[in-house]
C-alpha cells in the first residue's frame, strides 16, 4: 500500500526522504514522487517505478532538492494507472499545495465535480488530487486550518503530509483509517506510514488518532481534531530495532524471516506458558478471561494468510476448548448484515493491524455487542487499538510482503488462546501441561524444517516450470495446503490451488494430468490413511505427488514421487511444522524463476483500503 514519508529539520531532506522511501518499498508501490522546499518554492519528482528510478531522475538536478523539508511516497495504483501523472505528490490548481495521501477518499468525485465548475483543471485521475485541490481552494495563509476545513467535507481513508509554499517551515499532516506515525527528533521530525522508516533516526515518536491533524514546524508540534480542539498524542518509544528491519546475511526478507522462525516463536511463547502448572498468561486477557471463557460462539477474521491462520484457529479452539467457531472474510462479515448474538466474542487476526477489511468486521461486531480481540503484530496498530483485548504474535517486524512467521505467530498465538480457554472449561491440568510441553518443543521442530532448505529447493528445481499446481490437505492441514497454495501464487506467479484432499474428487481431479505436481501435506495423524487414498487417485492419473511427511512414516513411500520429511508433533500444533516447509518451496520456485521475492508484483504488504 501507498508509503508516506516526510521530514522537517536541519539536515538535507532528500537522502532521508529517499532512504525512508526504501525502508517502505516492502510495503508494495508501483510509482513514487518527492517534493522539497528549496527557497524559493518547491521542487517535485514524480516516476513510474521503482525508488531507484525516482532517485536516478532527481540525482540529474540535484540542485533543486536542496532543501531541508520535503515529502516523499510510494503510490499503490487504486485510482488511475500507475503513471507519473497519478503519482503522488500532488498540487492544487495554482501549485501553491504539495500533498501527499495514503487511503481513498470515497466521495471526491463530487467534490471533483463542484471544483471543476469552479474552473479547477485536474491532470490526474485520482482521489488525491481532488483532495489537494480542495485544501488549495479553502486555503487562506493558514496550513492547518486550511487542512482540518478540507477533511471536514471527506468521508473515506487518509493519511496526508501537506507543505504551502507560502508557509516555510510548517507540515501538517493528518489521519484517518491509514496509519501515520510522527517521529520526534533533535530539531526534527520524520513522520512514516511506519516506524520502520524512523528508527534509524529517533525513538520517540507518536501514532496519529483518527481525525487528529497535526502542525509541525522547527520549535515543535500541535495537534488538533478537525475543529481545531488541541488533543494531547500518546508519546512512545519505539522498540524496533535497525537490524531487524536489514536483511543482514540474507539475499531476500522472505528467507530471513522464514529462518527467524524459531526464534521468533520463542518470542510469543516466552514467560506465557507454564509447562508444570499447565498455565498460560496472556496479560492482555486479564479483564476479559471470564467473557471468553463463558463464550457462545467466536467468529475469526482475517484476510490473506491471516485468514488461513484463522481457519486453523477455529479448528483448534473447537477441539481444546469446545466452544463453536466459523471464520469469516473481514470483507465479507462486513457486508452480510452478520448476526451476533449475546456471549459472541470475535477475533481478529492481523500482522500490520491495519487491514481495511479485518478492521471493518471488528468494528461491525464491536457495534453489535461482540467482545472484540485483536492477534496481531504490530504494536499501537489500528485493529490493537480498536478490540477490547488482545495478545501480541511478538515475531518482530515482518517485512517480506508474502507472510511468513507472522503467520506461525498467529497459529500460536491461536493455540495458546484455545489452551487457555479449554483449561478454564474442561481440559485438566495435566493434559494441558503436556500440551504446552509440546508447543515449546516446536521452534526445534521448524528448525529442522528449515534446516532442509536445500533438499526442498532440488524438490522444486524439477517442477518449477510446471504452471499449474494443486495443494491438498486435511484437518489441521486443509488450512496449511490453502496457504501453501497462496504463498507459491503470491511470489513465483505459478497457478495453484489449495483444497481440502476430499475435496479433490467433486471437480478438480478433473485438472489433473501427467506430471501435473500435487503437493500433499500429510503428517502423521488421524486422517492420515484418507489422504494416501488422495495421493493413490492423483497417481492414478499421471500426476506427481510431493508429500510433506512425518519423520518415521515408512508407509508414505510407495505412493509418493517426492518425500520433504518434518518432525513429528499432535496433529492440533502440525501446521507450525509443515507450512514451512511450503514456505521454502515458493521462495525457491520464486528465485528459480528469478522473480524479486520480497516486491511480488501487485501485491500490497498491508491493504488499508477495502
Ligand atoms: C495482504 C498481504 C497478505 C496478508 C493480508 C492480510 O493481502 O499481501 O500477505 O496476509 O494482506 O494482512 P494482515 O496485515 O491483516 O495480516
Amino acid at each position: 500500500m501507498c508509503g508516506i514519508v516526510g521530514y522537517l529539520g536541519d539536515r538535507p531532506a532528500l537522502p532521508l526522504l529517499l532512504e525512508g522511501l526504501k525502508r517502505l518499498e516492502y510495503r508494495g508501490y508501483d510509482s513514487a514522487g518527492v517534493c522539497v522546499r528549496r527557497p524559493d518554492g518547491l521542487s517535485t519528482c514524480r516516476e513510474v517505478g521503482k525508488v531507484a528510478a525516482l532517485e536516478a531522475r532527481v540525482g540529474k538536478d540535484l540542485a533543486s532538492f536542496a532543501g531541508t523539508e520535503g515529502i516523499a511516497h510510494t503510490r499503490w495504483a487504486t485510482h488511475g494507472v500507475p503513471a507519473e501523472r497519478n503519482a503522488h505528490p500532488h498540487r492544487d490548481d495554482k501549485s501553491r499545495i504539495s500533498l501527499v495521501h495514503n487511503g481513498i477518499i470515497e466521495n471526491y468525485q463530487t467534490i471533483k465535480t463542484a471544483l471543476e465548475s469552479k474552473g479547477c483543471k485536474f491532470e490526474s485521475e485520482t482521489d488525491t488530487e481532488v483532495l489537494a485541490m480542495l485544501v488549495g481552494e479553502l486555503y487562506e495563509g493558514d496550513l492547518e486550518k486550511a487542512v482540518q476545513a478540507a477533511l471536514r467535507e471527506i468521508t473515506g481513508a487518509y493519511a496526508i503530509a501537506v507543505m504551502s509554499v507560502d508557509e516555510p517551515g510548517v507540515m501538517v499532516v493528518a489521519r484517518k483509517g491509514s496509519p501515520l506515525m510522527v517521529g520526534i527528533g533533535l530539531n526534527e521530525f520524520v513522520i512514516a506510514s511506519d516506524p520502520s522508516a524512523i528508527v534509524a533516526h529517533t525513538q520517540q515518536a507518536f501514532a496519529l488518532e483518527d481525525f487528529t491533524v497535526c502542525r509541525l514546524t522547527r520549535d515543535g508540534y500541535r495537534t488538533s481534531n478537525l475543529h481545531n480542539i488541541p488533543v494531547t498524542p500518546k508519546l512512545m518509544e519505539l522498540e524496533m530495532k535497525l537490524e531487524e528491519i536489514e536483511l543482514g546475511e540474507f539475499p531476500h526478507f522472505m528467507l530471513k524471516e522464514i529462518f527467524e522462525q524459531p526464534k521468533a516463536l520463542r518470542n510469543t511463547l516466552s514467560g506465557r506458558v507454564d509447562m508444570e502448572r499447565g498455565e498460560i498468561f496472556l496479560g492482555g486477557l486479564q479483564q476479559i478471561g471470564r467473557k471468553l471463557t463463558h463464550a457462545k460462539r467466536i467468529v475469526f477474521t482475517g484476510q490473506g494468510t491471516a485468514w488461513h491462520a484463522a481457519l486453523v484457529a477455529e479448528y483448534m479452539m473447537e477441539e481444546l476448548a469446545r466452544i463453536p467457531c466459523e471464520v469469516q472474510y473481514g470483507s465479507e462479515f462486513r457486508y452480510r448484515n452478520p448476526i451476533v448474538e449475546d456471549h459472541t466474542v470475535l477475533v481478529a487476526i492481523s500482522q500490520s493491524g491495519e487491514t481495511a477489511d479485518t478492521l471493518a468486521a471488528l468494528e461491525e461486531a464491536k457495534q453489535r455487542g461482540a467482545l472484540t480481540l485483536g492477534i496481531v503484530n504490530v504494536v499501537g496498530s489500528s485493529i490493537a487499538r480498536a478490540t477490547d483485548a488482545g495478545v501480541y504474535l511478538r515475531v518482530g517486524p515482518e517485512i517480506g510482503v508474502a507472510s511468513t512467521k507472522a503467520f506461525i505467530g498467529q497459529v500460536a498465538v491461536s493455540a495458546m488462546l484455545a489452551l487457555y480457554a479449554g483449561r478454564r472449561r474442561h481440559l485438566s491440568i495435566e493434559a494441558t501441561g503436556s500440551l504446552l510441553t509440546e508447543l515449546d518443543a516446536i521452534p526445534d521442530k521448524i528448525r529442522q524444517v528449515t534446516d532442509q532448505s536445500e533438499h526442498i529447493k532440488s524438490i522444486v528445481a524439477k517442477y518449477v516450470d510446471l504452471n499449474n499446481w494443486l495443494f491438498l490437505g486435511r484437518g489441521y492441514n486443509y488450512p496449511v495446503a490453502l496457504e501453501g497454495a497462496l504463498k507459491i501464487k503470491e511470489i513465483s506467479y505459478i497457478h495453484a490451488e489449495g483444497m481440502p484432499a476430499a475435496e479433490m474428487k467433486h471437480g478438480p481431479i478433473a485438472l489433473i494430468h501427467d506430471g501435473m505436481p500435487c503437493v500433499f501435506v500429510a503428517p502423521m495423524g488421524s486422517q492420515h490413511d484418507k489422504v494416501i487414498g488422495n495421493m493413490q487417485e492423483v497417481r492414478a492419473r499421471g500426476g506427481r505427488v510431493i508429500v510433506i511427511a512425518s519423520e518415521g512414516d515408512t508407509e508414505i513411500e510407495s505412493h509418493a514421487d517426492e518425500i520433504i520429511r518434518v518432525p513429528a508433533c499432535p496433529e492440533v500444533f502440525s501446521p507450525m511444522v509443515t507450512t514451512v516447509a511450503l514456505q521454502l518451496m515458493a521462495y525457491h520456485a520464486a528465485v528459480l524463476r528469478g522473480h524479486d521475492v520480497d516486491k511480488p508484483r501487485n501485491l500490497a504488504k498491508s491493504v488499508t483500503v477495502e
